[in-house]
C-alpha cells in the first residue's frame, strides 16, 4: 500500500481511536509500562494519544505520527489532561533526531505498521540516552499455533482494512534489532508484549 493510501486509512480510523482513549482501552497495560517514563519522552506513532492519561506532569512529550487527524486528536487529548507536548507530523522511518535526544522512547502498537521495524528500533537505539529506557507494548503473532495459523492466513485482508500487520514475531524483531530486553510480559497467547528495554551502547 502506497503511503498516502496508508495515511488516509489512519485518518479515517482517528475518531474510534480518539473513543478509546476515552475508554482507557488496555488501560491496565498502558498505565503499567507508561509509569516508567521519565524526562523528556519521545512517543512515535502517537495515534490520538491513549497512553496520554497515564503520563506523569513532569514528563516533556515529544509525539510524532504521519496522520494528521490523528495528531489532531493527540493534541486534544494533551490538553485536556494539561500535558506539556509538541507535536511533529512525520513518518517516524524517515525521521532524525540528533542521537541521545530522549530519557524515554515510547512505542505502543506501531511495530505492526512499519516497512521495517528492526531499523525502526535500531533509532530508538540511537535516540534514546544512554541510560534511559524504551518501552514497548506491542502485538503480534502468537506462539499458539493454531491462532498463529489464522494470523497468518488474515494478514492480507487485516492490512488492507486498518493498516496493521497481524503476523511479526514482536520478540525475534526486538531481538534482531540488539536493543537490551530488561522486563518483559506477554498477554493473550502471546499476541501481546509489554517490554522495558534499555539502548544497546555497543551500537551506534
Ligand atoms: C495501531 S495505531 C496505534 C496508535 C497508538 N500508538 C496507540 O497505542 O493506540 C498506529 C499509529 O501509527 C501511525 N503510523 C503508522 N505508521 C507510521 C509511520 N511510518 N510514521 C508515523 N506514524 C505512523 C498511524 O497513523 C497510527 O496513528
Amino acid at each position: 500500500m502506497n503511503r498516502q493510501d496508508l495515511i488516509r486509512k489512519f485518518d479515517k480510523q482517528a475518531r474510534w481511536y480518539d473513543k478509546r482513549r476515552k475508554k482507557q482501552a488496555q488501560g491496565e497495560w498502558r498505565r503499567k509500562l507508561i509509569r516508567a517514563a521519565k524526562g523528556k519522552v519521545l512517543e512515535v506513532a502517537v495515534g490520538a494519544g491513549a497512553n496520554f492519561p497515564f503520563y506523569g506532569q513532569e514528563v516533556e512529550i515529544t509525539a510524532v505520527d504521519f496522520s494528521p487527524e490523528m495528531l489532531r486528536k493527540a493534541k486534544e487529548a494533551a490538553a485536556e489532561y494539561r500535558l506539556k507536548a509538541n507535536f511533529i507530523l512525520a513518518d517516524v522511518e524517515s525521521l532524525t533526531f540528533p542521537p541521545e535526544s530522549f530519557d524515554t522512547v515510547v512505542s505502543t502498537l506501531s511495530l505492526c505498521g512499519y516497512e521495517d521495524p528492526v531499523r525502526v528500533l535500531s533509532l530508538f537505539n540511537r535516540w534514546c540516552k544512554r541510560d534511559g529506557r524504551i518501552l514497548l507494548m506491542e502485538h503480534g503473532i502468537s506462539f499458539v499455533f493454531p491462532l498463529a495459523w489464522l494470523q497468518k492466513a488474515l494478514d492480507p485482508l487485516a492490512y488492507r482494512w486498518v493498516g496493521c500487520h497481524q503476523n511479526r514475531d514482536i520478540m525475534d524483531i526486538i531481538r534482531a534489532s540488539g536493543i537490551l530486553v530488561e522486563r518483559a510480559e506477554h498477554y493473550w497467547a502471546g499476541t501481546v508484549h509489554l517490554v522495558w528495554a534499555k539502548p544497546n551502547t555497543n551500537q551506534e
